[in-house]
């Protein structure tokens, strides 16, 4: 099992808390994200900035897309993105549109979605997925526990690269031991932070600890 990858969503609302807290904890991750509220925000520019700052770095853009799949993924992996994450309710050709433009495309598993249907993303030659709580359900008292850890095995026995993510802590991540992941996804742990390279630090060693 490989050890897990880090990456860091930036989730401000203004580019330039972004890019200062991207360009503090670049080299502490292994993948730096543009996120939803950024991109939304600020548009590619965004992306293009990370690319510019970290040439070597993978980069996420994070539109969660659900439509116009070519041409949203065009327009990310010009911009300097490597993986672009599709919301899970897109159509399948959707999805396969945007395959052909990037990398990798990453399907969020938000809501309701079935084993039948990820059968299908991995008959289309997609791979990764992000398993996801959202802060708003988390905001409404959700949490983290076995009935996520079942479907997070299940999608890495079918031989998908499961991403995490949802308000996770360093001390969230011992729930996962055993687990195969392919990255954890972290925003405000790290942003929120009075000092954020401690805190993608933190996240780090307890990766290798975990995982090592
Ligand atoms: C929200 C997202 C976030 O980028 C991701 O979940 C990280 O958020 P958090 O601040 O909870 O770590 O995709 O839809």
């Amino acid at each position: 099992m490989a050890v897990p990858k880090l990456q860091f969503a930036c989730d401000h609302t203004d580019l330039p808390s972004a890019l200062a807290d991207a360009g503090k904890v670049g080299n502490v991750v292994d993948i730096l994200e543009a996120g939803t509220i950024l991109l939304l925000q600020e548009g590619r520019k965004a992306i293009q900035c990370l690319r510019a700052m970290f040439p070597d770095k993978i980069i996420v853009a994070d539109p969660k897309c659900a439509d116009a799949g070519a041409v949203v993924a065009a327009n990310c992996s010009s911009a300097g993105a490597d993986f672009m994450t599709v919301i899970c309710a897109a159509s399948l050709p959707t999805m396969q549109a945007a395959a052909k433009e990037v990398k990798e495309v990453q399907i969020e598993l938000f809501g309701d979605w079935t084993f039948e249907q990820a059968e299908a993303w991995l008959d289309a030659g997609i791979s990764q997925v992000i398993y996801h709580q959202s802060r708003d359900a988390l905001a409404a008292g959700g949490g983290w526990g076995e009935k996520d850890l079942e479907k997070i095995r299940r999608l890495a026995d079918m031989g998908f690269g499961v991403s995490v993510t949802g308000g996770l802590k360093p001390e969230t991540l011992r729930l996962f031991e055993g687990v195969n992941v392919y990255a954890f996804i972290a925003g405000r742990a790290i942003s929120g932070q009075p000092d954020p390279v401690k805190a993608a630090s933190d996240f780090q060693k307890e990766i290798h600890r975990i995982w090592n």
